[in-house]
């Protein structure tokens, strides 16, 4: 979406992963102060977002309205509070009736849900997914009435669509919003082999699986351009010792007593399980890097190891996930025996990115790369992208699309990839002068 902002990944930190609902403002604003203090900031974290569970009931008049308990001085307090240390304020709501904790979702209330967000200063809303069953309408067309609702407020709101890829958003988000999540919630584990392991509720993948749901499908990695972004859920690099999991379990967790199998599971119960070692926390990092992830922290920001802060503050891999051309990664070569993979994404100025990848069991590895088959490709293959002159096979690309894109001059203001795709999609039905 091109409303002024949002054209490369959003960064910052986002409540979840470290707090699930035990979230308050003394917590938010330690956090905001610590994201400034370690210089996660000054790199580029801005955003502070405030996931599920902050808002309590509907006012009389419909108002939403926060829990006084947790926040007593009110989110534009907050908002301020935010602001004046040069951080972005973020907010969650969910396009059903109710969040996934049972709170007051904003369907039916759109418009006065944006234009409340807009007074109190926000500017990132992320837009989750539950109780939408039985709800009228495609998901695109459940998020085009938040989409229109924020736009229509004048300020201008990076949007976070988080709909776990159901209905395709990667073929529709960047009309809508500025990223779109596509899977499940990712949890502090390598591959499948480790979610098994820990016998995971189903709700949660691996690090290795929310990949290769994107840069494993070519029709996926290539939606991502300026102002639109694949999502593959939040970093889980620093938390070193996993994070909270609960659920309904298909098998007991062999450190949960008295469970049978079908049992909800606190996360009480559960407790911390899992983590990346060090060398998994790099590679991850690495690939949201270079699938133009947005980079949004799931750690806690007031007790961070030195390890995560490395890791987070890598001056290059940030410069790659920020480069303005937004071109999507591509696996360029492949080893599946040995699970060793090389990566390539064309970068501005006619640079690339080569990402060498170990995703196999722990033995070092030696991999040897030929630049002009690997680096080479990269931008013939974004060369090839950028000069398609065939029906694009985007499913947004009917006439009606392409003729309102083209009158509000979209199709040129894009950039990137989805320009080209938008131009494409244009020229078969209507034209750019
Ligand atoms: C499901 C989402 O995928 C998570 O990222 C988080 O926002 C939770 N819902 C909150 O309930």
């Amino acid at each position: 979406l091109d409303n002024g902002v949002g054209r490369t990944p959003a960064m910052g930190w986002n409540s979840w992963n470290s707090f699930r609902c035990d979230i308050n403002e003394q917590r938010i604003r330690e956090v905001a102060d610590a994201l400034v203090r370690t210089g996660l900031a000054a790199a580029g974290y801005k955003h502070v977002v405030l996931d599920d569970c902050w808002m309590e009931k509907r006012a009389d008049d419909g108002t939403i309205v926060p829990f006084a308990s947790k926040f007593p001085s009110g989110m534009r307090a907050l908002g301020e509070y935010i602001h004046a240390r040069g951080l972005r304020f973020g907010l969650y709501s969910n396009a059903g009736r109710k969040t996934c904790e049972g709170y007051p979702g904003s369907w039916e209330h759109e418009a006065a849900d944006a234009r409340t967000y807009a007074a109190w200063g926000v500017d990132y809303v992320k837009y989750d997914f539950c109780d939408t069953a039985g709800l009228p309408g495609t998901p695109r067309a459940i998020y085009e009435r938040m989409a229109s609702a924020l736009n229509a407020t004048g300020r201008p709101i990076i949007f976070s669509l988080c709909n776990w890829g159901v209905g395709e958003p990667h073929l529709w988000g960047a009309r809508l919003g500025h990223s779109w999540r596509m899977g499940r919630d990712v949890f502090a584990a390598w591959d499948e082999a480790h979610v098994k392991e820990l016998k995971l509720p189903g709700y949660l993948q691996s690090v290795m699986s929310a990949v290769d749901g994107i840069v494993g499908r070519d029709d996926v990695a290539g939606a991502t351009g300026p102002g639109g972004f694949n999502d593959p859920d939040m970093l889980v690099v620093g938390l070193d010792d996993g994070m909270f999991a609960y659920g309904i379990v298909a098998e007991c967790p062999s450190h949960v007593r008295a469970c049978k199998p079908g049992d909800y599971v606190s996360r009480e119960r559960w407790g911390k399980v899992g983590g990346l070692s060090r060398t998994e926390q790099e590679a991850h990092f690495a690939m949201w890097a270079f699938l133009a992830a947005p980079l949004m922290l799931g750690n806690d920001p007031r007790a961070l190891s030195a390890v995560a802060r490395r890791v987070l503050l890598s001056p290059d891999l940030i410069a790659i996930n920020q480069d303005e051309l937004v071109a999507p990664a591509r696996r360029s070569w492949t080893d599946a025996t040995a699970g060793l993979e090389v990566w390539t994404r064309a970068l501005s100025g006619g640079r690339v990115a080569l990402l060498v990848l170990n995703r196999g069991e722990a033995h070092v590895r030696s991999v040897t790369t030929h630049f002009e088959r690997d680096a080479g490709e990269a931008h013939v293959q974004w060369a090839r992208e950028l000069q398609l002159d065939e029906p694009c096979v985007n499913a947004n690309a009917d006439a009606g699309a392409c003729a309102t894109w083209a009158a509000a001059g979209e199709c040129v203001r894009n950039g990137g990839y989805m320009a080209a795709q938008c131009a494409r999609a244009c020229s078969v039905c209507a034209p750019l002068a």
